[in-house]
């Protein structure tokens, strides 16, 4: 599904939102075939460094390596362009068009022959959505919606996939059903990029972790030695000064 076995690079990303300073000069890495999780807090900065990456919002600072190019700066369009597609926070489609438009309108540059097998070739992990290719969008369940989103992010055969909160509002046995296809995407030689709250679901599929806390990467290791260490992603969840506030240290 990819081509080359190139890394995608973060380094020193700083990025601002309003007039405040929300990523402090982060690093991250993204390897093709692998799944990478980025763990935090409500307002940890793990949406907008995704954003900062997608190009949606520039960084003010930092590299955003691949293939030896430097993306940071570039528009959104070219960033994709370079093999690096997003799952927008929330399963976001196009409500009012159908399931098939939703794709075929992803498909970018595509047409034809090449637009529907790749939108064929997408499906295959996704089954339970060829039966709904006319419905509405707007009318699957969240569950499917997010398959749609993780379909409309895989039709241009990126080698690169954020996916900002993948288990965002579902029940837990959808969360269950979309594990293994993150991890064939994966197996597929794509990149991931898992970012979640719900810890358990990204040490289970995740062979690297980052733990992001007000702005800053916390933890950059393998998932093994945070769960055999919860003590470190609880400091990550409840800093010190908020365990003060509460009479806990
Ligand atoms: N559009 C915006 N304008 C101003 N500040 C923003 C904007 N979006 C986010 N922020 C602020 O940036 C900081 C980081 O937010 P961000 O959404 O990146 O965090 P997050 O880790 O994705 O959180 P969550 O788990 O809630 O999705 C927060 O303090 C947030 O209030
Ligand atoms: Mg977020």
């Amino acid at each position: 599904m990819t081509g080359g076995s190139s890394t995608l690079k973060i380094e020193n990303l700083i990025m601002v939102r309003g007039t405040k300073a929300v990523v402090h000069g982060i690093k991250l890495e993204i390897h093709p075939g692998k799944v990478s999780a980025l763990l935090g807090p409500n307002g940890a900065g793990k949406t907008s460094t995704v954003l900062g990456i997608a190009g949606v919002v520039e960084p003010v600072f930092g590299d955003i390596w691949v293939d030896g190019i430097n993306l940071k700066g570039l528009d959104s369009d070219v960033i994709r362009r370079h093999g690096i597609a997003t799952v927008p926070e929330g399963h976001q489609v196009l409500r009012d068009l159908s399931v098939k438009e939703n794709l075929q309108l992803a498909g970018g540059h595509l047409s034809g022959k090449a637009l529907s097998q790749s939108i064929d070739r997408v499906l295959n992990l996704f089954p339970e959505l060829k039966t709904r290719l006319q419905q509405n969008a707007g009318d699957l369940s969240g569950g499917q919606q997010q398959m749609v989103a993780i379909s409309q992010a895989l039709v241009v055969s990126p080698r690169f996939l954020l996916i900002d909160e993948l288990s965002f509002g579902l029940a837990p046995s959808i969360v269950a059903r979309l594990v293994p296809v993150i991890r064939d995407i994966a197996a597929s030689g794509i990149g991931v990029l898992l970012i979640e709250q719900f810890t358990h679901l990204a040490l289970a599929l995740a062979s690297h972790v980052y733990v992001m806390s007000r702005g800053k990467v916390s933890y950059d290791g393998d998932p093994g030695k945070l769960k055999a260490d919860p003590a470190i992603l609880h400091r990550a969840y409840f800093p010190i000064s908020d365990r003060e506030a509460v009479g806990l240290v």
